[in-house]
């Protein structure tokens, strides 16, 4: 995801070190991060539950704490803010950080810290996993093969689109972004970054595949829209590994009906977890992942690695190596 960094943002102010603080982590996450934290001399409680916190258990967990470790499933507001006077450090288990009202945050001085970099690898390959199961059809080519419609070599059945010289926009040339033209360039095609100043529509109109990579903001929500949609060359693919809210998803249903589209591949849904009976799920050509662009061993152990050194360096009264910068209040 590209960075949203806010027009204005904020210096905290220097803190004071605290030795022996009390941390709450609101799942049992990879990378060992309340060993991590433990091991720096601080006290941690970790929610064992598996389904995500409430939010009256995630201010229950944070009422008396120093520093929270947390996911993008928990939702950081003002009433948690205001239920955790303590607050000092909010360290997010994502690079993606739209669960957090950071004016909230930034007018209680409290820092934010999230795990760039070491996740960009495992959601660029999950984006060309899903371009190309979609370019290649590969869902229904596996259905055909386990519900015996495989009867003979068809060489008119299942054809899809191929790579080299397709046109690939890229929305949101940040680094996973990046990562991702690397490895579409490999495959041949032709790239297209499309930033927050070019003309997205003109973007959308030249693209074959369309890969979103932007932040979820104010400004991202819903980008692809009806007439973003409508603006895409017929036929084209889109995929998102990025945040659901960036698509309307009323549109995309109507758009993978009308055949306008050939194919969605989402790794994020808006909400999530998708309902089973979202119509979404019924649109035809459409395949959805249940938000595992980072789900490789190794992103997910360095993310916790990186939560919990961002909270040990606040409550050291330093600087966290990975902060989110906070817009001025
Ligand atoms: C993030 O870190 O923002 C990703 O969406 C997690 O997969």
């Amino acid at each position: 995801m590209t960075d949203p960094s806010p027009a204005t943002e904020i210096a905290l102010p220097q803190r004071a070190a605290l030795a022996r603080a009390r941390v709450a982590i609101t799942g049992e996450l990879p990378g060992s991060p309340e060993r991590l934290l433990r091991d720096a001399g601080h006290d941690v409680v970790v929610r064992s539950a598996a389904s995500p916190a409430t939010p009256e258990e995630l201010r229950a967990l944070a009422e008396d704490a120093d520093a929270l470790l947390c996911t993008l499933a928990d939702r950081v507001d003002q009433s948690l803010l205001d239920a955790a006077p303590r607050l000092r450090a909010i360290a997010n288990y994502a690079v993606g950080y739209d669960n957090i009202e950071l004016a909230a945050a930034a007018a209680r001085g409290v820092a934010v810290g999230n795990t760039p970099d070491v996740l960009t690898d495992a959601t660029a390959d999950l984006a060309m996993a899903l371009l190309l199961a979609a370019a290649r059809r590969l869902p229904e080519a596996e259905a055909d093969v386990r519900e015996g419609r495989w009867d003979d070599w068809n060489p008119r059945g299942l054809l899809g689109l191929e790579l080299r010289g397709a046109r690939l926009a890229i929305v949101g040339a940040g680094r996973i972004g990046q990562a991702v033209g690397e490895r579409a360039a490999a495959f041949g095609m032709e790239l297209e970054l499309v930033g927050r100043d070019d003309d997205l529509h003109a973007a959308l109109g030249r693209a074959d595949v369309v890969s979103l990579h932007a932040p979820l903001t104010p400004a991202t929500r819903h980008l692809i829209d009806a007439s973003a949609i409508a603006a895409m060359k017929p036929g084209a693919i889109l995929v998102n590994t990025a945040r659901g809210p960036l698509v309307d998803q009323v549109a995309l249903a109507d758009a993978l009906h009308r055949g306008r589209l050939r194919a969605a591949a989402l790794d994020v849904t808006d909400p999530e977890p998708l309902p089973v009976d979202d119509p979404l799920l019924a649109a035809p050509n459409l395949i959805v992942l249940p938000h595992i662009g980072s789900a490789t061993e190794r992103a997910r152990a360095a993310m916790g690695e990186r939560a919990a050194r961002n909270l040990i360096a606040a409550l050291a009264g330093d600087p966290m190596p990975w902060p989110v910068r906070l817009p001025s209040p």
